[in-house]
């Protein structure tokens, strides 16, 4: 079973994030157990200071390394052995990190054990990224006010990864991004609503006609929405001929044929 343990100065966010649905279900079931672990309860004195002022001066605060050290070591100490403890990825969200895609959340679903680090206020003193995490991620290139958020987006994409965890494993692999690619349309009933239609050959029966209908949805969409992606994946000889279908067909359309 995975185990994902939380620190954070906001441990009732984490709850109320993984209290539902797929992510819910899935603690329930065992398959996974998430703890949310308060960050002050590690800190000293009287005032249980978690930030302090940044040396060399500038504006605002940075958490302090001691209480987000021994925190990790308080995860680490429950599990079994040291194998284990050595086996655990620490990761601190920071929008210094690198970028989280659907491969890393493919690759984190194999782990045993994860420990997020929940930055906050103008960030996280840098040993913390120097000597305790064993990865560093943003979740894009935008800046939250702290790591909660983020951490439940890690949750929640890994968790769905699980094993057991949604009622289709099948439709995993039509996932956006699986192989590179974005996701193909869906439509549902009704067949006409306020005069839009689903696209005929989804009523067609015709399975064969079907795949390739949506693989060549998933190409055009990527080329025109993502030509980064596009760029990257790995494309079959089929991929290539269903692309020189869709260029006749924007030529044809280009012509007015
Ligand atoms: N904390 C603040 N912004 C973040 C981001 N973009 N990714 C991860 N952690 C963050």
């Amino acid at each position: 079973m995975l185990r994902i343990d939380v620190i954070t100065l906001f441990p009732e966010v984490i709850e109320a994030g993984v209290g539902y649905s797929i992510v819910g279900r899935a603690c329930a079931w065992g398959l996974v157990q998430i703890r949310a672990i308060q960050l002050r309860d590690f800190a000293e004195g009287k005032h249980k200071k978690t930030d302090d002022e940044p040396y060399g001066g500038g504006a605002g605060l940075v958490m302090k390394p001691e209480p987000i050290f021994k925190a990790v070591e308080f995860c680490l100490q429950s599990a079994p052995d040291a194998a284990d403890q050595r086996k655990a990825r620490i990761i601190l969200l920071e929008p210094q990190g690198r970028l989280y895609t659907q491969s890393t959340a493919q690759e984190l679903a194999q782990q045993e054990h994860l420990v997020l680090i929940c930055g906050h206020y103008e960030g996280v003193d840098a040993r913390v990224r120097e000597h305790l995490a064993t990865d560093v991620v943003s979740i894009g290139d935008y800046v939250l006010t702290g790591g909660e958020l983020p951490a439940l987006i890690l949750i929640d994409s890994v968790v769905r990864l699980l094993p057991g965890a949604i009622h289709s494993p099948e439709s995993l692999a039509q996932d956006s991004y699986a192989d590179g690619l974005l996701g193909y349309p869906q439509y549902t009933r009704p067949e006409q609503f306020r005069g839009m239609r689903v696209p005929s050959v989804l009523l067609s029966g015709n399975h064969g006609a079907i795949a390739r209908w949506r693989r060549k949805e998933q190409l055009r969409l990527t080329r025109s929405l993502r030509p980064d992606l596009f760029a990257k994946a790995c494309l079959s000889q089929e991929d290539l001929q269903l692309l020189r279908e869709l260029q006749t067909h924007d030529t044809e359309r280009q012509s007015g044929l």
